[in-house]
C-alpha cells in the first residue's frame, strides 16, 4: 500500500480543532482509497514559543523537509503580541515559508453554489466566481532589506529580483493554461518601481504563452474590481503583500473566510493551510469552520501526492454537506438546517467523503 508522512503543524488558536478535522476527513478517505497516511506533529508559532522560547524551532526545520507534504492549521493571539518582532508567532511562520521556499502561494476563491446567499454581495454579482490568487510569498516588503524600526523613523523595503517575478509569473501562466487562460497580473506600476519592474516582467514571461490573454491592473482598482464585478477575473497573479490584502477580499466573495483553503508551493514540499487566522476569540468554543482545512487537505491529496480521486472524494463531500444544509455558526443566517460545531462539521464530511 502507498504511504506517505504527512508533517502535521496545529498552531495556536482554533488551529488544533480545524486540524483535527482535516486528519479525521483524510483518514476517511485514505482507507478507501487504499493508501496510508502517517503523520508527524511539529510545533509552529505561540506553542512553540511557550514549549522552546522561539517560533520556529530547528526541528521543525528540519522534519518538514522529510515530509512528503505539510498540513498547517493558523498561528497567532494576544498572548504573545508583545514579543518582539522576530520572537512573534508570524515570525516562525514567515520563516518557515522562506525556509521551504514555497514561494507560490494559490489562494482560490470560488464560490459554492449552496452558498450563493451567504455572501455580503448579492448573488448576480458572485454566482459561479471561480478565481485564482497567485500570491508570491517568500519576497516582496515581507522580506526586504534593509528594514528597521526606530522610535522616530522606521521602514521596510519592497524588492523584487527578476528570478523571483519569473518564477511566480510561471506558476500564474501555467495554472492560467489549465483554467480560463485569462491573467490580470496586479501592481502599483504608477507609483513603484518595484512595479514597473514586476510589469516588464510578466510581459516578458507572458511570450512564451501566446493562448494566455494578460492585463494589468493596478491594486487599488483590483481591490475595487473584486467587489464590483469579479467574475470578470480568473488568475490573479501578484506580489506578496497586494496577494495578503486581495485575497483576504476575495475570501469575502465566498461568504465567509473560513471556506477557503491555500498551497503553498516551490521549491520542494509544500505546505497546505487554511487562508484564515487563528481566530483566537473564538479558539477552544468548539464553533470553528473547519472547512477551509478539509478543503486544505484535499489541496494536498491533489497537489503533492497526486491523489486527485481522494480529493475530488473531499470537494464534493464538502459540497454535499452544504447542499445538504449543515452550517457552522460563521454561515449561520442563511437557509440553516441546523448551525453545528466544529467537530460535527468534520464528521458530516468524513463520512460523505468516505462514501
Ligand atoms: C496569511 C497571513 C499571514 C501573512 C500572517 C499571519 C503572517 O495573513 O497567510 O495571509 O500575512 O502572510
Ligand atoms: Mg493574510
Amino acid at each position: 500500500m502507498k504511504s506517505y508522512k504527512i508533517g502535521v503543524i496545529k498552531g495556536d488558536g482554533i488551529g488544533p480543532e480545524i486540524i483535527d478535522e482535516a486528519i479525521k476527513v483524510l483518514d476517511a478517505v485514505s482507507v478507501t482509497q487504499g493508501f496510508n497516511l502517517k503523520y508527524e506533529e511539529m510545533l509552529l508559532g505561540g506553542s512553540a514559543i511557550d514549549e522552546t522560547g522561539v517560533p520556529l524551532p530547528d526541528e521543525t526545520i528540519q522534519g518538514v523537509k522529510k515530509c512528503d507534504a505539510v498540513l498547517f492549521g493558523a498561528i497567532g493571539g494576544p498572548k504573545w503580541d508583545n514579543l518582539e518582532r522576530h520572537l512573534r508567532p508570524e515570525s516562525g511562520l514567515l520563516g518557515l515559508r522562506k525556509e521551504m521556499g514555497t514561494f507560490a502561494n494559490l489562494r482560490p476563491a470560488m464560490v459554492y453554489d449552496e452558498l450563493v446567499n451567504a455572501s455580503s454581495l448579492k448573488p448576480a454579482v458572485i454566482q459561479g466566481v471561480d478565481i485564482m490568487v497567485v500570491r508570491e510569498l517568500t519576497g516582496g516588503i515581507y522580506f526586504g532589506q534593509p528594514r528597521e524600526y526606530d522610535a522616530n523613523k522606521s521602514y521596510n523595503t519592497m524588492v523584487y529580483t527578476r528570478e523571483e517575478v519569473v518564477r511566480i509569473a510561471v506558476v500564474a501562466f501555467d495554472i492560467a493554461m489549465q483554467r480560463d487562460k485569462r491573467i490580470c497580473s496586479v501592481d502599483k506600476a504608477n507609483v513603484l518601481e518595484v512595479s514597473q519592474f514586476w510589469r516588464e516582467i510578466v510581459e516578458e514571461v507572458a511570450k512564451d504563452y501566446p493562448e494566455v490573454e494578460l492585463t494589468h491592473m493596478y491594486v487599488d482598482n483590483a481591490a475595487m474590481q473584486l467587489i464590483r464585478d469579479p467574475k470578470q477575473f480568473d488568475v490573479i497573479l501578484t506580489g506578496n503583500i497586494f496577494g495578503d490584502i486581495l485575497s483576504d477580499a476575495a475570501s469575502m466573495l465566498s461568504g465567509s473566510i473560513g471556506l477557503l483553503p491555500s498551497a503553498s508551493t516551490g521549491k520542494g514540499v509544500g505546505l497546505f493551510e487554511p487562508i484564515h487566522g487563528s481566530a483566537p476569540d473564538i479558539a477552544g468554543q468548539g464553533i470553528a469552520n473547519p472547512l477551509a482545512t478539509i478543503s486544505s487537505a484535499s489541496m494536498l491529496l491533489r497537489y503533492a501526492l497526486g491523489e486527485a480521486t481522494a480529493a475530488d472524494k473531499i470537494d464534493n463531500a464538502i459540497k454535499k454537506a452544504l447542499s445538504e444544509g449543515y452550517r457552522t455558526g460563521d454561515l449561520g443566517d442563511y437557509d440553516t438546517k441546523e448551525i453545528m460545531t466544529c467537530s460535527e462539521m468534520g464528521d458530516i464530511v468524513a463520512d460523505y467523503a468516505s462514501r
